[in-house]
């Protein structure tokens, strides 16, 4: 399968950590200059250096907080004077604590407002210029299965990823006459397996404790294919999206889940 990547330049957003490192690494070895803009400078320069040095790529990390408009702007305006082009934007900043709605304290529904929508709204809104005068351009937006069926304990998030759902449809209905295609990517539960994968800034640092290895064999039960999500798993439906091989789907919604929900 031709994927037409090599050379391309691709933002990942909190790539850092977890699915996002998974992300970046995938089209580090795709042969992309990928930008990894994470808001945690020791973990993002980290995982830059970690994919140069396992794949020889050319991954620049790029201090960025995606809920501010300013530093969102100027992550953009580097990554196109570093690498000359902006063609990929995988948006996976995300973050969500599982309270019920009423417990919950309101300025956690403002955090979670802005990391996991205003974040990708933000984004978009910087690289779609450089996309629609080129008439190319590819947007990947991670969301969540609990944006499709709503999860308990997650309505805000559940909202919020909902909205990022709506929005990539709104947008690929938009921009597609300037071949710019947006899709959204929901993953199931994915665990961060080594202390490298968790920055300070993960929504796994305060939770992995709670993840023990029953209580992860049993969740994975519910699962048809009988395990979670791997940020691999996740990378690999980012890469085919966003390639040549991809290039007459947008607008669509793929969850990568092992079947746990089926939509
Ligand atoms: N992990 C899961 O189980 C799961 C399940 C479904 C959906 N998702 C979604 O997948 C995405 C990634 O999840 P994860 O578990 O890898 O997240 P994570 O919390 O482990 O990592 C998030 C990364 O984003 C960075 N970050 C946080 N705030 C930022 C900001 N303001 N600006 C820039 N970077 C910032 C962090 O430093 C970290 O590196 C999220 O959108 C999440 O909602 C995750």
């Amino acid at each position: 399968m031709e994927l037409g990547l090599a050379g391309k330049t691709v933002i990942v957003t909190g790539a850092g950590s977890n699915i996002g490192r998974g992300i970046a690494l995938g089209f580090c070895k795709e042969k992309c200059s990928v930008i990894v803009a994470d808001i945690d400078a020791k973990q993002g320069q980290a995982a830059a250096d970690f994919f140069n040095k396992e794949t020889g790529a050319n991954a620049i990390f790029v201090q960025t907080d995606v809920t501010k408009r300013d530093s969102v702007q100027a992550m953009v305006k580097q990554a196109i004077e570093k690498t000359g082009r902006v063609d990929i934007l995988i948006n996976n900043v995300g973050w969500t604590r599982d309270l019920f709605f009423l417990e919950k304290p309101e300025n956690e529904w403002d955090r979670e407002i802005a990391l996991n929508l205003w974040s990708v709204i933000h984004c978009i809104k910087a690289v779609l210029p450089h996309m629609v005068e080129k008439k190319a351009g590819a947007i990947v937006n991670i969301a969540s299965d609990a944006g499709r069926v709503g999860e308990p304990r997650e309505a805000v998030y559940s909202g919020a990823k909902g909205g990022v759902i709506a929005l990539s449809k709104a947008l690929a209905k938009e921009y597609g006459r300037y071949q710019v295609r947006i899709n959204t990517v929901c993953p199931a539960v994915a665990v961060p397996q080594k202390p490298e994968e968790i920055g300070e800034q993960s929504m796994w640092k305060e939770n992995i404790g709670f993840m023990t290895p029953e209580r992860q064999a049993a969740w994975a039960k519910l699962y048809p294919l009988g395990r979670f999500t791997t940020p691999l798993d996740v990378a690999n439906a980012c890469i085919f999206l966003a390639s040549d091989a991809g290039s007459y789907i947008t607008g669509q919604t793929l969850s990568v889940n092992g079947g746990f929900s089926m939509l």
